[in-house]
């Protein structure tokens, strides 16, 4: 028989310190195992833009079939992602984004509307007025960019609402702790902290409740993981007043990857929808993760089982063949 090259897919992430990007890559993994025949090459660039650059090169040097790239910061990660591009190698841009428009396509929330979103209830319980600290995500990345775009424009229509303060909130490089702490006892005014994650908008309640401000001050996050001590939690155990659900993409990638590489039709662009998980709506989140899960617990037996019979099936063709045959 005719000895095909395997499909390979490499994977540029930007990191694997979080929770998040591991419930990316598992989703990923997930959708893969649909797929057994696809080689999948993922590289870690450890919050590292110089590093994210180097492994694409590498990824392009090893002429992989397709990649996907979840940039740390837009504009340094831009031109490697741009010579992939018109090398001819398809690119699916997944999370945040680069300052081009060379990728095949992109798989992802819209995070200005995320912004908008936190915005907006920023504006509803505070009653229109009201001090408020913004917490961002890693400087320059669109992610960070995105959400305080449509945070401004939310509460620029709250002329009640003001921004003292934003905080560069590169988790993975230091702490803001110091910072907050030091602007929360500066200004007793402050009610609101839009942290642009679920991460920073834990540490900012810590901060809070060292300070005994943790029922005077709210938080909005972003995220919403499901498990203990994730986003949805942290809202059901009230640190939180709310979280914007931000999903991962990791399964959507996936499927506009093969369908790039099965040459069938794929959309461009693919907007995955957000929402806002607050004390109204956190105890159906949760259950409908819960059967989620279980269900994801069935497919997996499911798939265990079809694989067992189908060995079981093998070997008893090569019984019957040596029966006939020999
Ligand atoms: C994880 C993360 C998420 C955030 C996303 C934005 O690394 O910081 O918390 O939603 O990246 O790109």
């Amino acid at each position: 028989s005719v000895q095909h090259k395997p499909v390979r897919i490499g994977f540029s992430q930007r990191t694997m310190a979080d929770n998040w990007r591991r419930t990316m890559l598992t989703s990923m993994q997930l959708e893969l195992s649909f797929h057994p025949d696809i080689e999948f090459i993922v590289k870690d660039a450890n919050g590292q833009s110089a590093r994210q650059v180097t492994q694409i090169q590498e990824l392009i040097n090893q002429q992989v079939d397709l990649l996907i790239v979840s940039p740390n910061e837009a504009q340094p990660i831009t031109p490697v992602v741009e010579k992939a591009y018109h090398q001819g190698i398809p690119v699916v841009i997944l999370d945040r984004r680069t300052a081009s428009d060379a990728y095949t396509a992109y798989v992802g929330a819209n995070n200005v509307e995320v912004g908008r979103t936190a915005g907006m209830y920023a504006g509803a319980v505070l009653n229109g007025r009201g001090k408020v600290v913004e917490i961002g995500e890693s400087p320059g990345s669109s992610a960070d960019i995105d959400r305080h775009r449509g945070f401004l424009d939310a509460i620029a229509k709250r002329p009640g609402i003001q921004l003292v303060s934003k905080l560069a909130g590169d988790w993975d490089k230091r702490s803001f702790a110091d910072e907050l702490g030091q602007l929360l006892k500066s200004r007793s005014d402050i009610q609101l902290i839009f942290a642009q994650n679920d991460r920073n908008a834990r540490k900012a309640y810590t901060v809070c409740r060292q300070l005994g401000l943790a029922d005077k001050i709210r938080i909005i996050g972003v995220d919403g993981l499901p498990g203990p001590n994730e986003g949805i939690d942290l809202v059901d155990q009230g640190m939180l007043t709310a979280t914007v659900l931000y999903p991962t993409g990791g399964k959507e990638a996936i499927r506009t990857a093969l369908a790039i590489l099965d040459k069938k039709p794929f959309q461009r662009e693919n907007r995955l929808p957000t929402t806002l998980i607050d004390s109204s709506n956190v105890q159906i989140t949760k259950l409908q993760y819960d059967r989620l899960m279980e269900q994801q617990a069935d497919i997996q037996q499911q798939s265990r089982y079809i694989s067992d019979l189908t060995q079981t099936y093998a070997s008893q063709e090569t019984a019957l063949y040596v029966t006939l045959f020999s």
